[in-house]
């Protein structure tokens, strides 16, 4: 069993991109600049932000990170993504979510000009994604397909069962996942889904992304096979300074020692998706996408 270590892999690829930066910025360009906007104050959001915040410091972009309080209006946030469309200084740009319940996360998605949306999730992003087009991929498909790659996994032929369907893991993982290059042959499971535990041992490369903390055990993978864990529950523990630790999907103590390879929860798949909205952003400032 070898355990892909997405922390490492995130470190190597900051550094790949730092380098491309301080080339370009020694001959005269500008660093990328990524604009982050959280609204409110969620614990969650403020860590991810914060972590965007470091990595953009360690690939040497600008980052920039616009604070609205919880009562912002829908009006007044859909102004500031103009602004952010409009402003030639800005590279890329996120909307933190999860999104107070008064504003209509879609909406908010759509304002935001294809060509800067980083995060990938405005529906042109994810219509190129699923067709093969250049585009901003989605940060956490992407990330665990660099994982695959950078660990040589062979995917081609092989049997990828995906465990969720939210539309910014499980669909957007399925396309990537089928794309020609790739050539894996996906499943994708999901509440309905009859003789779970069968479909999942048929996987050479099984990945559980339903948020359920422990959901995929020992009985459900087949020996030899890739598992890669999306989940991170925060679930209470008074051990730790937090009060709670992240839990993913996966009963790694019982499922690892099947494995030929697993990610672990955390520092596999997480440090990944940060990585992913570096290599975005640096594409946007590059003008290579759009
Ligand atoms: N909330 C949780 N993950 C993400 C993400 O990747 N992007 C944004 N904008 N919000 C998130």
């Amino acid at each position: 069993m070898e355990l892909i270590d997405g922390k490492l892999t995130s470190a190597r690829i900051k550094a790949e991109i730092a380098e491309t930066v301080a080339a370009r910025v020694a001959e005269g360009h500008r660093a990328p600049h990524l604009v982050a906007v959280l609204v409110g104050h969620d614990g969650g959001s403020e860590t991810y932000v914060a972590n965007k915040v470091k990595a953009c410091e360690a690939c040497g972009f600008r980052s920039t990170v616009i604070r609205r309080e919880e009562d912002v209006t829908e009006d007044e946030l859909l102004g500031l993504i103009d602004q952010l469309n409009n402003d030639p200084e800005v590279d890329g740009f996120i909307v933190q979510l999860p999104l107070p319940r008064h504003i209509n996360e879609q909406r908010v998605t759509e304002a935001i000009l294809p060509s800067k949306d980083v995060d990938g999730f405005h529906p042109v992003n994810v219509g190129r994604q699923s067709i093969g087009l250049p585009c901003f991929h989605s940060a956490t498909p992407a990330g665990i397909v660099e994982l695959l790659k950078r660990y040589n996994i062979p995917t081609r032929g092989k049997n990828c069962v995906i465990i969720g369907r939210s539309n910014i893991v499980g669909k957007p993982l399925a396309a990537l996942m089928m794309q020609k290059g790739i050539d894996a042959t996906v499943t994708v499971c999901h509440s309905a889904t009859e003789n779970l535990a069968e479909v999942c041992r048929q996987a050479d490369i099984l990945v559980a992304a339903l948020g359920r903390p422990g959901f995929v055990t020992a009985d459900m993978v087949k020996e030899g096979a890739t598992v890669i864990d999306v989940g991170t529950t925060r679930v209470p523990d008074s051990s730790r300074k937090s009060g709670f630790r992240l839990s993913g999907d996966v009963d790694f103590e019982n499922v690892a020692p099947k494995c030929a390879y697993i990610t672990p929860v955390p520092g596999g798949v997480g440090p990944m998706t940060i990585c992913t909205l570096m290599q975005n952003t640096l594409r946007a400032a590059l003008g290579e996408v759009y």
